[in-house]
C-alpha cells in the first residue's frame, strides 16, 4: 500500500480511503478495479461521442454498441480479479460464473446506464453492486457495497462499503480523489425527478407530485438515472421517481441492476428508497430482469410517498 506518495501530495485518493475506512482487503482491491473499468468505458464513450459529432449517420449504431462495449470491459475486468464468482448484467441473459467458485464477491453491473443519451452529450453513467451470495438471494444484508461512476463534465465516482457514502472525482492523473467524504442528505430537499408519461400514472402517484409542486420542489429530470441520483445526491435531498404506470405496473428500472445499488448507496447517505410499500432493498428478487417503481431519496420525501400510495 502507497499511502506515503498520496499524502505528500495532499489528497486522499481511493485506495488510501478504503484502506483508512477499514474497507475488508479483497474488497477494497475489487471495488478499485471496477472504479478503474470507468477509465475505459469513458474512453470508449468519448471516441463513440467523436464519430457520432463528426459521421452521425454512418456511425448512429456505435451508440447502441456502447452498452456490449462497457460490457464487455467490466466482465474482462473482472474475470482476472481473483475476487468475483459470478458477474450478472443487464446486458447478459443470464449470469456469468467468472471464478473457480470459491470466490467471495457476486458483481452486478448495469455497464452503461443511459445510453440513449450519448448522442445529446449529457451525462450517463455505470451502476455497480456487490453482494457476498448469489445475487437472487438478493437483499441488504446480502449487499455488501455499491458504486456509480458519473461520466459528464467531470468522472466522478460514488460508493459505499457500507460504511458511509463517499464521492470521488478523477483528476487529470487519473487517479479518483476523494472529494466528499461521508455524503449526508437533509432530512427534506428541493428538486423532484419524474419518469414516466403523466397520462399513465396512478391516481395515487398523481396526488403526490401534485402535493410536491404545491411545496414549491422544482423539476429536474435529465433521463439519465446516474446524474438524476447523483443530483440529489449531491444536493443533499429531493426525490427521484420513476412509479407504476397504468401501462407498466413494475415501473421501468431494474430491481438488481440498478434500484438495489442506488437504495444501498441512498441509504448510507441518510436516505430511503422504496417502492411505495417495501423497501427496495428488503425486496427478494424473482428474477434477474425484475423491475420495480422507485421512490428514493431524502427522507421526508420518501416517508410521503408511502403516505400518498398507500391511502
Ligand atoms: P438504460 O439506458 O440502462 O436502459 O436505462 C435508461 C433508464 C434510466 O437511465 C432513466 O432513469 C430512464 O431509463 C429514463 O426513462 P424515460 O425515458 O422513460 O424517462
Ligand atoms: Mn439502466
Ligand atoms: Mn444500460
Amino acid at each position: 500500500m502507497d499511502n506515503i506518495s498520496d499524502a505528500t501530495k495532499g489528497f486522499v485518493d481511493l485506495r488510501r480511503h478504503m484502506w483508512m475506512e477499514g474497507v475488508e482487503v479483497d474488497l477494497r482491491r475489487l471495488l478499485w478495479q471496477i472504479a478503474v473499468t470507468g477509465k475505459y468505458i469513458s474512453a470508449k464513450i468519448d471516441e463513440s461521442n467523436r464519430k457520432l459529432a463528426g459521421l452521425k449517420n454512418i456511425y448512429g449504431e456505435d451508440q447502441l454498441a456502447l452498452d456490449k462495449s462497457s460490457d464487455e470491459i467490466l466482465l474482462n475486468q473482472l474475470k482476472f480479479s481473483g475476487f468475483v464468482r459470478e458477474y450478472a448484467s443487464e446486458e447478459q441473459a443470464t449470469i456469468v460464473p467468472v471464478g473457480t467458485g470459491a470466490e467471495k464477491y457476486f458483481v452486478t453491473a448495469d455497464p452503461l446506464d443511459g445510453s440513449s443519451l450519448v448522442d445529446t452529450n449529457l451525462a450517463i453513467g455505470t451502476i455497480i453492486g456487490i453482494h457476498d451470495e448469489p445475487v437472487l438471494e438478493g437483499g441488504r444484508e446480502n449487499m455488501v457495497a455499491a458504486m456509480y461512476i458519473t461520466y459528464g463534465p467531470l468522472i466522478t465516482m460514488v460508493y459505499s462499503a457500507g460504511k458511509g457514502t463517499h464521492e470521488f472525482v478523477l483528476n487529470r492523473e487519473g487517479e479518483y480523489v476523494l472529494s466528499e467524504e461521508n455524503i449526508e442528505l437533509k432530512e427534506k430537499g428541493s428538486i423532484y425527478s419524474i419518469g414516466g408519461l403523466r397520462k399513465d400514472w396512478t391516481a395515487e402517484h398523481t396526488a403526490y407530485i401534485e402535493f410536491l409542486e404545491k411545496e414549491g420542489y422544482k423539476l429536474r429530470y435529465s433521463g439519465g438515472f446516474v446524474p438524476d441520483i447523483n443530483q440529489i445526491m449531491i444536493k443533499k435531498g429531493g426525490v427521484f421517481t420513476y412509479p407504476a404506470l397504468k401501462t407498466a405496473e413494475r415501473g421501468k428500472l431494474r430491481l438488481i441492476f440498478e434500484l438495489q445499488p442506488m437504495a444501498f448507496l441512498m441509504e448510507q447517505a441518510g436516505g430511503m428508497a422504496t417502492d411505495g410499500n417495501r423497501d427496495i432493498l428488503s425486496i427478494k428478487p424473482e428474477s434477474l430482469d425484475q423491475r420495480n417503481p422507485i421512490y428514493i431519496g431524502s427522507r421526508y420525501e420518501i416517508e410521503k410517498a408511502k403516505e400518498f400510495l398507500n391511502t
